[in-house]
Protein backbone atom coordinates (compact mmCIF):
# COMPACT_ATOMS: atom_id res chain seq x y z
CA UNK A 1 0.00 0.00 0.00
CA UNK A 2 0.92 3.30 -0.45
CA UNK A 3 -0.02 5.98 1.60
CA UNK A 4 1.53 9.94 1.65
CA UNK A 5 1.89 9.91 5.77
CA UNK A 6 3.09 13.07 6.98
CA UNK A 7 6.53 12.79 9.19
CA UNK A 8 4.98 14.15 11.53
CA UNK A 9 2.46 11.63 12.14
CA UNK A 10 5.16 8.62 11.35
CA UNK A 11 6.68 9.77 14.28
CA UNK A 12 4.60 9.76 16.78
CA UNK A 13 4.90 6.43 19.24
CA UNK A 14 1.31 4.98 19.98
CA UNK A 15 -0.35 5.38 23.44
CA UNK A 16 0.51 2.77 25.62
CA UNK A 17 -2.29 2.17 27.69
CA UNK A 18 -2.32 -0.12 31.29
CA UNK A 19 -2.89 -3.29 30.36
CA UNK A 20 -6.25 -4.82 30.82
CA UNK A 21 -7.21 -7.18 33.38
CA UNK A 22 -8.62 -9.50 30.89
CA UNK A 23 -5.12 -9.73 28.70
CA UNK A 24 -3.51 -10.64 31.79
CA UNK A 25 -5.56 -13.41 32.52
CA UNK A 26 -5.38 -14.70 28.94
CA UNK A 27 -1.83 -14.23 28.61
CA UNK A 28 -0.64 -15.59 31.88
CA UNK A 29 -3.59 -18.29 32.63
CA UNK A 30 -4.03 -16.73 35.82
CA UNK A 31 -7.60 -15.02 37.62
CA UNK A 32 -8.43 -12.93 40.50
CA UNK A 33 -5.87 -10.80 39.30
CA UNK A 34 -5.83 -6.65 40.24
CA UNK A 35 -5.11 -3.64 38.46
CA UNK A 36 -3.89 -0.58 40.10
CA UNK A 37 -1.85 0.78 36.67
CA UNK A 38 -5.04 3.36 34.98
CA UNK A 39 -5.43 5.57 38.30
CA UNK A 40 -9.31 4.11 37.82
CA UNK A 41 -12.13 3.75 40.61
CA UNK A 42 -11.20 0.80 42.50
CA UNK A 43 -15.31 1.11 44.03
CA UNK A 44 -16.68 0.52 40.11
CA UNK A 45 -19.12 3.30 38.61
CA UNK A 46 -21.21 6.08 40.86
CA UNK A 47 -24.29 3.22 41.73
CA UNK A 48 -26.65 6.93 40.72
CA UNK A 49 -25.11 6.91 37.27
CA UNK A 50 -25.88 3.20 36.73
CA UNK A 51 -29.56 3.44 37.11
CA UNK A 52 -29.80 6.17 35.00
CA UNK A 53 -27.53 4.53 32.25
CA UNK A 54 -30.42 1.42 32.27
CA UNK A 55 -33.02 3.54 32.21
CA UNK A 56 -32.13 5.60 29.18
CA UNK A 57 -30.92 2.25 26.88
CA UNK A 58 -33.97 2.02 25.63
CA UNK A 59 -33.13 5.36 23.91
CA UNK A 60 -30.34 4.02 21.93
CA UNK A 61 -31.90 4.40 18.63
CA UNK A 62 -32.13 8.14 19.27
CA UNK A 63 -28.85 10.51 18.34
CA UNK A 64 -27.63 11.81 21.68
CA UNK A 65 -28.23 15.65 22.24
CA UNK A 66 -25.34 17.21 20.09
CA UNK A 67 -24.98 20.22 22.62
CA UNK A 68 -25.30 18.10 26.08
CA UNK A 69 -27.96 20.38 26.98
CA UNK A 70 -28.93 18.78 30.49
CA UNK A 71 -25.15 17.86 31.59
CA UNK A 72 -23.74 20.96 30.18
CA UNK A 73 -26.56 23.21 32.27
CA UNK A 74 -25.82 20.66 35.38
CA UNK A 75 -22.06 21.02 35.39
CA UNK A 76 -22.43 24.85 35.01
CA UNK A 77 -24.56 25.21 37.66
CA UNK A 78 -22.38 23.30 40.13
CA UNK A 79 -19.24 25.47 38.85
CA UNK A 80 -20.89 28.52 38.84
CA UNK A 81 -20.25 29.35 35.24
CA UNK A 82 -22.45 30.27 32.10
CA UNK A 83 -23.13 26.96 30.21
CA UNK A 84 -21.56 27.99 27.41
CA UNK A 85 -18.13 27.95 29.26
CA UNK A 86 -18.37 24.09 29.23
CA UNK A 87 -17.48 21.68 26.19
CA UNK A 88 -18.13 18.45 26.68
CA UNK A 89 -15.57 15.60 25.60
CA UNK A 90 -15.09 11.93 25.01
CA UNK A 91 -13.26 11.99 27.81
CA UNK A 92 -11.12 14.85 28.40
CA UNK A 93 -8.29 13.53 25.91
CA UNK A 94 -10.78 14.51 23.31
CA UNK A 95 -10.97 17.59 24.42
CA UNK A 96 -7.10 17.84 24.44
CA UNK A 97 -7.56 17.08 20.88
CA UNK A 98 -9.62 19.54 20.08
CA UNK A 99 -7.52 22.47 21.66
CA UNK A 100 -4.53 21.28 19.50
CA UNK A 101 -6.64 20.79 16.35
CA UNK A 102 -8.21 23.86 16.52
CA UNK A 103 -5.09 26.40 17.35
CA UNK A 104 -1.83 24.35 16.49
CA UNK A 105 -0.16 24.68 13.00
CA UNK A 106 2.95 22.98 11.61
CA UNK A 107 5.58 25.04 12.87
CA UNK A 108 4.23 26.48 16.00
CA UNK A 109 5.64 25.22 19.46
CA UNK A 110 3.07 23.52 22.75
CA UNK A 111 5.20 23.53 25.86
CA UNK A 112 4.52 21.18 28.05
CA UNK A 113 6.36 19.66 31.84
CA UNK A 114 8.20 16.24 31.35
CA UNK A 115 7.45 13.34 32.45
CA UNK A 116 3.19 14.83 32.33
CA UNK A 117 0.46 13.01 30.92
CA UNK A 118 1.87 11.40 27.56
CA UNK A 119 -1.74 12.76 25.61
CA UNK A 120 -0.27 16.07 25.62
CA UNK A 121 2.68 15.31 23.20
CA UNK A 122 0.77 12.88 20.86
CA UNK A 123 -1.92 15.29 19.88
CA UNK A 124 0.53 18.25 19.86
CA UNK A 125 2.41 16.29 17.03
CA UNK A 126 -0.50 15.12 15.52
CA UNK A 127 -1.63 18.97 14.68
CA UNK A 128 1.89 18.83 13.09
CA UNK A 129 3.26 21.18 15.90
CA UNK A 130 6.49 21.23 18.24
CA UNK A 131 6.11 19.57 21.44
CA UNK A 132 8.65 21.46 23.62
CA UNK A 133 9.26 19.32 26.87
CA UNK A 134 10.73 21.18 30.07
CA UNK A 135 11.85 18.39 32.95
CA UNK A 136 10.32 18.13 36.49
CA UNK A 137 12.17 20.21 39.12
CA UNK A 138 12.49 17.92 42.26
CA UNK A 139 9.32 15.95 40.67
CA UNK A 140 7.45 19.27 40.29
CA UNK A 141 6.34 21.61 37.11
CA UNK A 142 9.00 23.80 36.74
CA UNK A 143 6.89 27.10 35.94
CA UNK A 144 10.27 28.61 35.75
CA UNK A 145 11.50 26.47 33.11
CA UNK A 146 8.26 26.88 31.19
CA UNK A 147 8.32 30.86 31.18
CA UNK A 148 12.13 30.27 29.91
CA UNK A 149 10.96 28.32 26.72
CA UNK A 150 8.16 30.57 25.72
CA UNK A 151 9.42 32.09 22.21
CA UNK A 152 7.57 33.76 19.35
CA UNK A 153 6.56 30.37 18.27
CA UNK A 154 4.62 29.28 21.36
CA UNK A 155 0.97 29.05 20.96
CA UNK A 156 0.14 26.75 24.25
CA UNK A 157 1.01 25.46 27.52
CA UNK A 158 -0.15 22.42 29.29
CA UNK A 159 -0.21 21.96 33.07
CA UNK A 160 -1.24 19.08 35.01
CA UNK A 161 -2.16 19.56 38.12
CA UNK A 162 -1.98 17.44 39.90
CA UNK A 163 0.81 16.00 37.22
CA UNK A 164 0.13 12.63 36.45
CA UNK A 165 2.78 10.36 37.22
CA UNK A 166 4.43 12.23 39.94
CA UNK A 167 1.28 13.49 41.96
CA UNK A 168 2.59 17.29 42.77
CA UNK A 169 0.71 20.48 42.40
CA UNK A 170 1.20 23.88 41.48
CA UNK A 171 0.51 26.65 44.45
CA UNK A 172 -1.93 29.29 44.49
CA UNK A 173 0.93 31.87 44.63
CA UNK A 174 3.18 30.10 41.69
CA UNK A 175 0.31 30.16 39.85
CA UNK A 176 -1.20 33.52 39.63
CA UNK A 177 3.27 34.93 39.13
CA UNK A 178 3.15 32.55 36.14
CA UNK A 179 0.47 33.80 34.57
CA UNK A 180 2.11 37.25 34.56
CA UNK A 181 4.47 35.98 32.04
CA UNK A 182 2.28 34.06 29.69
CA UNK A 183 1.86 36.46 26.34
CA UNK A 184 -0.92 37.35 24.54
CA UNK A 185 -1.70 34.42 21.85
CA UNK A 186 -0.69 32.27 24.35
CA UNK A 187 -3.17 29.45 25.91
CA UNK A 188 -3.05 27.96 28.93
CA UNK A 189 -4.49 24.37 29.66
CA UNK A 190 -4.74 22.89 32.92
CA UNK A 191 -5.59 19.54 33.20
CA UNK A 192 -7.27 19.11 36.65
CA UNK A 193 -8.42 15.33 36.08
CA UNK A 194 -7.53 14.59 39.83
CA UNK A 195 -8.02 17.32 41.67
CA UNK A 196 -10.95 15.73 43.34
CA UNK A 197 -8.31 13.99 45.23
CA UNK A 198 -6.05 16.87 46.29
CA UNK A 199 -5.64 17.58 50.33
CA UNK A 200 -3.47 20.81 49.96
CA UNK A 201 -5.07 23.71 50.83
CA UNK A 202 -2.43 25.96 48.82
CA UNK A 203 -2.97 23.87 45.55
CA UNK A 204 -4.45 26.40 42.71
CA UNK A 205 -7.89 25.54 41.50
CA UNK A 206 -7.47 27.25 38.38
CA UNK A 207 -11.58 28.04 37.44
CA UNK A 208 -10.93 30.75 39.45
CA UNK A 209 -9.04 32.80 37.08
CA UNK A 210 -11.38 31.76 34.18
CA UNK A 211 -12.50 35.26 34.00
CA UNK A 212 -9.31 37.47 34.91
CA UNK A 213 -9.20 37.58 30.72
CA UNK A 214 -6.68 35.13 30.18
CA UNK A 215 -7.10 32.28 27.38
CA UNK A 216 -7.27 29.47 29.79
CA UNK A 217 -8.97 25.97 29.40
CA UNK A 218 -9.25 23.98 32.08
CA UNK A 219 -9.61 20.09 31.76
CA UNK A 220 -11.63 18.01 34.31
CA UNK A 221 -13.11 14.22 33.80
CA UNK A 222 -15.61 11.85 35.05
CA UNK A 223 -13.01 9.04 34.78
CA UNK A 224 -11.92 9.06 37.91
CA UNK A 225 -13.57 10.29 41.13
CA UNK A 226 -16.73 9.70 39.09
CA UNK A 227 -15.51 6.17 38.45
CA UNK A 228 -16.79 6.25 34.41
CA UNK A 229 -13.65 5.74 32.65
CA UNK A 230 -15.11 3.33 30.58
CA UNK A 231 -18.10 5.59 29.43
CA UNK A 232 -15.42 8.42 28.31
CA UNK A 233 -16.73 12.00 29.19
CA UNK A 234 -15.17 14.76 30.25
CA UNK A 235 -14.97 18.41 29.75
CA UNK A 236 -13.33 21.77 29.28
CA UNK A 237 -14.03 24.77 31.08
CA UNK A 238 -13.32 27.60 29.04
CA UNK A 239 -14.16 31.40 28.17
CA UNK A 240 -16.75 31.64 26.16
CA UNK A 241 -15.02 32.75 22.80
CA UNK A 242 -12.73 29.68 23.25
CA UNK A 243 -15.71 27.57 23.63
CA UNK A 244 -17.20 28.49 20.53
CA UNK A 245 -13.89 28.05 18.39
CA UNK A 246 -13.78 24.66 19.97
CA UNK A 247 -17.26 23.85 18.44
CA UNK A 248 -16.05 24.23 14.98
CA UNK A 249 -14.35 21.37 15.43
CA UNK A 250 -15.77 19.11 17.54
CA UNK A 251 -17.57 16.23 16.34
CA UNK A 252 -21.53 16.97 16.22
CA UNK A 253 -22.56 13.95 18.76
CA UNK A 254 -19.21 13.14 20.16
CA UNK A 255 -20.55 12.96 24.05
CA UNK A 256 -23.13 9.49 23.62
CA UNK A 257 -26.25 9.70 25.23
CA UNK A 258 -25.46 7.21 28.11
CA UNK A 259 -22.57 9.22 29.36
CA UNK A 260 -24.42 12.02 29.07
CA UNK A 261 -26.83 10.49 31.17
CA UNK A 262 -24.69 8.83 33.50
CA UNK A 263 -22.05 11.89 34.10
CA UNK A 264 -25.36 14.20 35.16
CA UNK A 265 -26.53 11.63 37.65
CA UNK A 266 -22.68 11.55 38.77
CA UNK A 267 -22.17 14.20 39.41
CA UNK A 268 -25.32 14.36 41.76
CA UNK A 269 -24.08 11.71 43.90
CA UNK A 270 -22.43 12.93 46.45
CA UNK A 271 -22.29 9.87 48.68
CA UNK A 272 -20.20 8.19 45.93
CA UNK A 273 -17.97 10.89 45.44
CA UNK A 274 -17.51 11.00 49.33
CA UNK A 275 -16.71 7.55 49.49
CA UNK A 276 -14.05 7.43 47.24
CA UNK A 277 -12.42 10.51 48.38
CA UNK A 278 -12.14 8.64 51.49
CA UNK A 279 -11.21 5.28 50.03
CA UNK A 280 -8.40 7.21 48.22
CA UNK A 281 -7.19 9.14 51.25
CA UNK A 282 -7.01 6.32 53.89
CA UNK A 283 -5.71 4.04 51.40
CA UNK A 284 -2.97 6.54 50.14
CA UNK A 285 -1.84 7.37 54.17
CA UNK A 286 -2.15 3.09 54.62
CA UNK A 287 0.17 2.06 51.90
CA UNK A 288 2.86 5.25 52.98
CA UNK A 289 2.50 3.99 56.38
CA UNK A 290 3.45 0.45 55.22
CA UNK A 291 6.01 1.46 52.58
CA UNK A 292 7.98 3.56 55.22
CA UNK A 293 7.89 0.16 57.42
CA UNK A 294 9.41 -1.70 54.09
CA UNK A 295 11.90 1.12 53.62
CA UNK A 296 10.76 1.65 50.39
CA UNK A 297 11.31 5.12 48.89
CA UNK A 298 8.02 7.25 47.85
CA UNK A 299 6.97 9.80 46.70
CA UNK A 300 3.65 12.17 48.23
CA UNK A 301 1.20 12.71 46.70
CA UNK A 302 -1.98 14.78 46.26
CA UNK A 303 -3.62 12.52 43.16
CA UNK A 304 -5.04 9.15 44.07
CA UNK A 305 -1.68 7.53 42.36
CA UNK A 306 2.14 7.68 43.23
CA UNK A 307 5.33 6.95 42.27
CA UNK A 308 7.12 4.10 44.13
CA UNK A 309 10.92 3.98 43.82
CA UNK A 310 11.83 0.27 43.47
CA UNK A 311 15.32 0.53 43.10
CA UNK A 312 15.65 -1.65 40.23
CA UNK A 313 14.54 -2.12 36.74
CA UNK A 314 10.96 -0.94 36.94
CA UNK A 315 10.08 -3.22 33.53
CA UNK A 316 11.00 -6.09 35.47
CA UNK A 317 9.17 -5.46 38.21
CA UNK A 318 6.09 -4.93 36.33
CA UNK A 319 6.88 -8.15 34.69
CA UNK A 320 6.96 -10.18 38.23
CA UNK A 321 4.06 -8.46 39.61
CA UNK A 322 2.09 -9.45 36.62
CA UNK A 323 3.28 -13.08 37.14
CA UNK A 324 1.41 -12.86 40.91
CA UNK A 325 -1.65 -10.86 38.97
CA UNK A 326 -1.31 -7.57 40.46
CA UNK A 327 -0.87 -4.72 37.15
CA UNK A 328 1.27 -1.70 38.19
CA UNK A 329 2.75 0.94 35.60
CA UNK A 330 6.35 0.93 34.90
CA UNK A 331 7.31 4.02 34.57
CA UNK A 332 10.39 3.46 32.26
CA UNK A 333 8.34 5.23 29.22
CA UNK A 334 7.81 7.95 31.39
CA UNK A 335 11.82 8.34 31.93
CA UNK A 336 12.04 7.21 35.40
CA UNK A 337 13.19 3.61 34.90
CA UNK A 338 13.45 2.83 38.58
CA UNK A 339 9.98 3.99 39.86
CA UNK A 340 6.57 2.11 39.16
CA UNK A 341 3.27 3.90 39.57
CA UNK A 342 0.50 2.40 41.30
CA UNK A 343 -3.02 4.08 42.41
CA UNK A 344 -4.69 3.52 45.59
CA UNK A 345 -6.96 0.28 45.22
CA UNK A 346 -9.59 -1.47 47.73
CA UNK A 347 -7.91 -1.96 51.13
CA UNK A 348 -7.39 -5.86 49.74
CA UNK A 349 -5.83 -4.76 46.66
CA UNK A 350 -3.21 -2.47 48.90
CA UNK A 351 -2.60 -5.51 51.24
CA UNK A 352 -2.22 -7.69 48.35
CA UNK A 353 -0.36 -5.37 46.55
CA UNK A 354 2.46 -4.59 48.83
CA UNK A 355 3.15 -8.27 49.82
CA UNK A 356 3.51 -8.59 46.13
CA UNK A 357 5.70 -6.21 46.23
CA UNK A 358 7.60 -7.36 49.04
CA UNK A 359 8.46 -10.47 47.68
CA UNK A 360 9.75 -9.06 44.37
CA UNK A 361 11.79 -6.52 45.99
C1 LIG B 1 -3.70 13.89 33.57
C2 LIG B 1 -4.74 13.19 32.78
N1 LIG B 1 -5.51 13.91 31.96
C3 LIG B 1 -6.46 13.33 31.22
C4 LIG B 1 -6.68 11.97 31.29
C5 LIG B 1 -7.70 11.36 30.39
O1 LIG B 1 -8.92 11.32 31.00
P1 LIG B 1 -10.21 10.88 30.20
O2 LIG B 1 -10.53 9.51 30.61
O3 LIG B 1 -11.25 11.89 30.64
O4 LIG B 1 -9.94 11.00 28.73
C6 LIG B 1 -5.91 11.19 32.13
C7 LIG B 1 -6.11 9.73 32.17
O5 LIG B 1 -5.41 8.96 32.74
C8 LIG B 1 -4.91 11.81 32.89
O6 LIG B 1 -4.10 11.11 33.69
Amino acid sequence: MKLSVPDYILAIKPYSPGKPLEELEREYGISDSIKLASNENPLGPSPLAVKAIQDAIGNLNRYPDGSGHDLVKNIAKKLGVATGNIVLGNGSDEIIGMITRALLCPGDEAIMPYPSFLMYNIMICCAGATPVQVPLKSFCVDLDGIRDRISSRTRMIFICNPNNPTGTVVSKKDFKDFLQSIPDGVLLVVDEAYIEFVRDKNCVRSIDYLDSGIALVILRTFSKAYGLAGLRIGYGIMPQEIASLLNRVRQPFNANSLAQVGAGAALEDKVFLGKTVSLVHEGLDFLCESLDRMNIKYFPTQANFFLIDVGKNADEVFEKMLRQGVIVRSMTSYGYPDYIRINVGLHEENVRFLNALEKII
